[in-house]
């Protein structure tokens, strides 16, 4: 699919035409509005749910989206009652050695969250990713005896990490992105390969969690998505949730990570295609059997939409506003995470660059630290949500 140019003028009418649709559509959002200066937090609480954002570590004074950015700061301790470490608690941070561990950075997120009274999402206890594990664990020697080496390494850190945070972080992403999104197959990985089977993995890493932490979330945390695409990835992720029902694995919610791209723009509505319809079976699906979910690292690619910052930034709001709706139709959905909070320094600006050069505006906040109209879609949003009981 090639990239559709887009002016300024058609976006914003393609805008106009959708909340018209979205006016005449079903339910009209609660009466309810935002007061002025409440926080994103505050409002969504007002409904049962909480809004928070991930965050990095930084010494202080860093020009970075992280603790040691005084207005960073700021912005969090304005809209979020929760925060998750952007990387600070994987395994590549944690765990330089098979019996090794280094906690320091993510302990002064820890730290930090306690200070401000926020709660902290653990993300994640394993990114079954090759390219985001420790290069030792790539290349690691198993032994004569590989599955219980593997084992070893699974259960020991869980447990390890798990101990540590105990009555401090309630809700783990325990495992994250399974699966080749192109053909919704697994991926392999040296403790996979190990253990002879990534069922073995994942069952053992949700079991260890379980019995370490009875009361807290378990989460499986992926990218399976609305947009076209994505139906493999989608299939790959209910295949295993019904595995986990199948043979009694406690997972309890299933995080959608929610990294939304318009890599292309639908000319009827202004924003990008998603697939309503097949999107929505899939979380009836998932609901269906029991599992929560969680929005887990939101944001917005804009890379289809134009140049001009008023068209781009009215079209990622109106994103939000057709994702966020669909989403908060579900009275199992409480939590609700920016992957950041501050365009700058989200890690988009590397990973999905536009093509015109120009800078993602993909979070709630622009560089200037002044909130995008993406931010008063949330909170009118959150303000409009049926309340969970
Ligand atoms: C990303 C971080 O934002 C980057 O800084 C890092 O280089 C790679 O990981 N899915 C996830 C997150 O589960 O952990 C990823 O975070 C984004 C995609």
């Amino acid at each position: 699919m090639s990239d559709i140019a887009f002016s300024r003028r058609e976006a914003l009418a393609g805008l106009s035409a959708l909340s018209l649709t979205a006016c005449a559509g079903t339910a009209a959002p609660a009466a309810s509005s935002p007061a002025p200066g409440e926080g994103l937090h505050a409002i969504a609480q007002r409904k049962g749910l909480r809004f928070g954002s991930a965050i990095a570590y930084g010494a202080e004074g860093s020009d970075s989206g992280s603790i040691g950015n005084p207005e960073y700061r700021r912005i969090i301790e304005r809209e979020c009652g929760l925060v998750v470490a952007e990387n600070e608690m994987k395994w590549q941070a944690i765990r330089p050695g098979p019996d090794q561990y280094n906690f320091a950075a993510f302990d002064a997120i820890v730290r930090y969250a306690k200070a401000k009274g926020l709660d902290i999402r653990g993300h994640t206890l394993l990114w079954h990713r090759p390219k985001w594990l420790p290069e030792w664990v790539n290349t690691y020697d198993y032994g004569a005896r590989p599955a219980t080496e593997a084992a070893r390494l699974i259960t020991s850190h869980i447990e390890t990490v798990t101990r540590r945070y105990r009555g401090v972080i309630h809700s783990y992403d325990v495992v994250n992105e399974l699966f080749d999104d192109q053909t919704g197959a697994f991926v392999d990985t040296s403790l996979s390969k190990a253990m002879g089977s990534h069922e073995a993995v994942v069952d053992l890493a949700f079991h260890t969690a379980r019995a370490e932490l009875p009361g807290a979330e378990l989460v499986y945390n992926d990218y399976m998505s609305w947009e076209p695409g994505h139906a493999n990835h989608r299939a790959g992720v209910l295949r295993l949730l019904e595995g986990f029902r199948r043979r009694g694995v406690p997972c309890d919610a299933l995080g959608i990570q929610s990294h939304i791209e318009m890599r292309t723009i639908d000319r009827k509505t202004g924003i990008g295609p998603y697939d309503l319809k097949e999107w929505r079976a899939f979380c009836d699906d998932v609901t269906g059997m029991g599992y929560r979910l969680l929005l887990t690292e939101f944001d917005v690619k804009d890379n289809g939409l134009p140049a001009d910052y008023a068209a781009r930034d009215a079209g990622v709001a109106n994103y939000t506003r057709a994702y966020m709706e669909v989403m908060l139709a579900y009275p199992q959905l409480r939590d609700i995470l920016a992957w950041g909070m501050v365009d700058k320094y989200s890690w988009l600006q590397g990973f999905a660059p536009r093509a015109d050069g120009l800078p993602q505006r993909c979070c709630p906040y622009g560089d200037d630290y002044r909130p995008h109209p993406m931010r008063a879609a949330l909170a009118e949003l959150f303000a409009g949500a049926a309340p969970r009981a």
